[in-house]
């Protein structure tokens, strides 16, 4: 059996809360991880010993938590939109830019002429920020690539990707991302598409559990939206809506009457929405940084969906337009000075929020049971994480029990 003990921890944050701390923390604190899975997470008075053969790491008294879970990114895709970043410093919006045949269009043009090996690469390299930051657990959308064998190219890449790392990675087919050239003004003859071809083959060859759709004035309407996510029900895959991002057009209500698993975004959603998303048990992704790298007016209503009583994640959104971002803890800020969530929920939202988004239930919390994803900071205060912006407070980071960052 193989060991690795975290001692000498000054602020243990479980993620269990405890007496009406949303954190769960816990003073002088030890972890112990066995075969990848925790096995004491508690006071070191009380703690089993350390073994012989033990692999230790020293917390110096700093704070430790469950590795973050980033659970909505679009990591794959070729090149950048520097470019673009720059027009809409000029005034141009990111609307503008796409319905001129940039934006999601233009880097869908790059994945195209990208192998798998060079997607695979810069995933890699993305990757390797995160888990850096602390992110041991990542979901990644496809989306970029708009045919058939582009889009498995890109899940096949996050496949390849995730059989190489000590970091795991959740494919996401969305497919229904942006209507490419070849459907120019016939968004329903590019759903049809998906439907009777692209969806099976990702089914087929098992490569996404979960199925997203952009819902969005001139991208795909809320009837596609439904006809599209009920085949995916039927396929077993897990369902997800980008809804009123740049405009109110229904996918939060369609989200609500599916009673799919979550829904991202909602810059333009009212308090109809966020009541009828509470009832029906959708939870909400913050992702704040979206809106502040777009420097939109409008907010991600964080506060009022928790307090519709949402069940929530924070995520990056982290994409080559609209975020990006691979910095969890700067999206986390973000959803707190943004989005009016509590730095409690910032940090519960990043780990906890993000596992259940995603189905994981096994990880996300420090409680015996769960994986072995952890994380040691340079501070015994967890808020650091989401005061200090720009700085890396992961000093350590420990993946189903090895270190993986630190050692
Ligand atoms: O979540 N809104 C749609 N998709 C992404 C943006 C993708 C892109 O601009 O490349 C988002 O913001
Ligand atoms: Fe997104």
């Amino acid at each position: 059996m193989s060991q690795t003990y975290i001692k000498n921890i000054g602020t243990l944050v479980t993620m269990v809360p405890e007496d009406g701390d949303l954190l769960g923390r816990e003073g002088e604190a030890v972890v112990v991880i066995d075969d990848g899975v925790i096995s004491y997470a508690g006071a070191a008075a009380g703690a089993p010993a350390i073994e012989d053969d033990a692999t230790v790491v020293d917390a110096e008294h700093n704070a430790v938590m469950p590795g973050f879970v980033d659970c909505h990114t679009h990591a794959v895709f070729a090149g950048d939109r520097a470019n673009e970043f720059n027009l809409r410093s000029k005034g141009a919006s990111y609307a503008q830019i796409m319905a001129a045949g940039g934006g999601i269009r233009s880097t869908m043009k790059a994945v195209r002429e990208a192998s798998e090996e060079e997607l695979q690469q810069q995933l890699e390299e993305h990757l390797d920020f995160m888990l850096a930051h602390g992110t041991t657990t990542v979901e990644v959308k496809s989306g970029y690539g708009l045919t058939t064998p582009d889009e498995m190219k890109c899940l096949q890449a996050i496949r390849h990707a995730n059989a190489n790392r000590q970091q795991d990675l959740v494919a996401t087919f969305l497919g229904a991302h942006v209507v490419p050239w070849e459907f120019d003004n016939d968004p329903q003859g590019y759903i049809d598409h998906i439907r009777a071809e692209m969806l099976p083959a990702v089914v087929e060859n098992n490569l996404a559990e979960a199925c997203d759709i952009f819902i969005e004035t001139g991208v795909f309407s809320v009837e596609q939206g439904r006809a599209l996510l009920q085949d995916a029900r039927e396929a077993g895959l897990r369902l997800h809506i980008h809804a009123e991002q740049l405009s109110r057009l229904g996918g939060a209500a369609l989200g609500a009457e599916l009673g799919v698993k979550s829904v991202s975004h909602l810059e333009f959603s009212d308090e109809a929405d966020a009541k009828a998303l509470a009832d029906a048990g959708v939870m909400v992704e913050v992702l704040s940084s979206a809106q502040t790298f777009l420097g939109m007016q409008e907010r991600v209503p964080g506060r009022q969906l928790v307090d519709a009583g949402c069940d929530f994640a924070v995520a990056t959104d982290f994409n080559p337009g609209s975020a990006y971002v691979p910095h969890l803890p700067l999206a986390a800020s973000l959803s707190v000075t943004m989005g009016g969530l509590t730095g409690e929920e910032a940090l519960q939202g990043m780990t906890w929020g993000g596992a259940k988004v995603l189905d994981r239930n096994d990880r996300g919390q420090l409680v015996p049971g769960k994986r072995g994803d952890v994380v040691v900071l340079d501070t015994p205060n967890p808020f650091h994480l989401l005061y200090h912006w720009g700085v890396n407070h992961v000093r350590q980071v420990v993946s189903q029990g090895v270190v993986v960052v630190g050692g």
